[in-house]
């Protein structure tokens, strides 16, 4: 059993997840419906958030997302989500999502989106969450973005509820 408070590396949370488009994911376009790719997001930043925290975690937030190029079916779908920075007792994770033709074998980037979760306590309250130590400059970098990133996050939620 891992001690909750030790800090881990980024890379240790980090998850990687495939899924091939299929019908029932598609519009009459033969394009991924956006709540799909949106759900997948979720789940992958999730996971990142329960493996780093060893916590049951839910989802606070959402960035703002994007499509910038159709997923089409037939297409593999390959979602990187890792851990960019953590607060108290909530940690931001940074997702890719990239589609790959695997016929001809090109990728392309179509969506990066931010999510921000709470780990709970056995009661649902949050918890203080271990930090996190970013090693490679990427990993350093999205850390240094991070803390403002998740305060624009807070700071939209509480302008909406006001
Ligand atoms: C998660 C939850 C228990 C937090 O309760 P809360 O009273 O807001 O707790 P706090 O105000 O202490 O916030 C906890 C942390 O989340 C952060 N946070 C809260 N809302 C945030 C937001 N919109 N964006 C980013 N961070 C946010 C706070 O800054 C705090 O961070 P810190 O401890 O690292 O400093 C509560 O908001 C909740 O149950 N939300 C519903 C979650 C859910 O069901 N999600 C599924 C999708 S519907």
């Amino acid at each position: 059993m891992t001690n909750l408070s030790d800090p881990k590396t980024s890379s240790e949370s980090a998850v990687e997840m495939r899924n091939l488009v299929m019908p029932n994911h598609t519009n009459p376009q033969n394009s991924i419906f956006g709540g799909v790719v949106m759900s997948w997001i979720d789940m992958a930043a999730a996971m990142v958030a329960e493996r780093h925290s060893n916590r049951p975690v839910v989802t606070v937030h959402v960035d703002d997302i994007s499509f910038k190029a159709p997923i089409k079916i037939g297409d593999h779908v390959l979602i990187k989500a890792s851990l960019n920075f953590v607060g108290k007792t909530s940690m931001l994770v940074g997702v890719k999502v990239y589609a790959e033709n695997p016929f001809t074998g090109i990728t392309r980037h179509t969506t990066t989106a931010y999510l921000a979760f709470v780990a709970l306590d056995d009661i649902g309250r949050p918890i203080q969450v271990r930090g996190v130590i970013p090693v490679s400059e990427d990993e350093i970098r999205r850390f240094a973005e991070g803390k403002a990133r998740i305060e624009e996050m807070r700071k939209k939620n509480n302008k909406k509820n006001t």
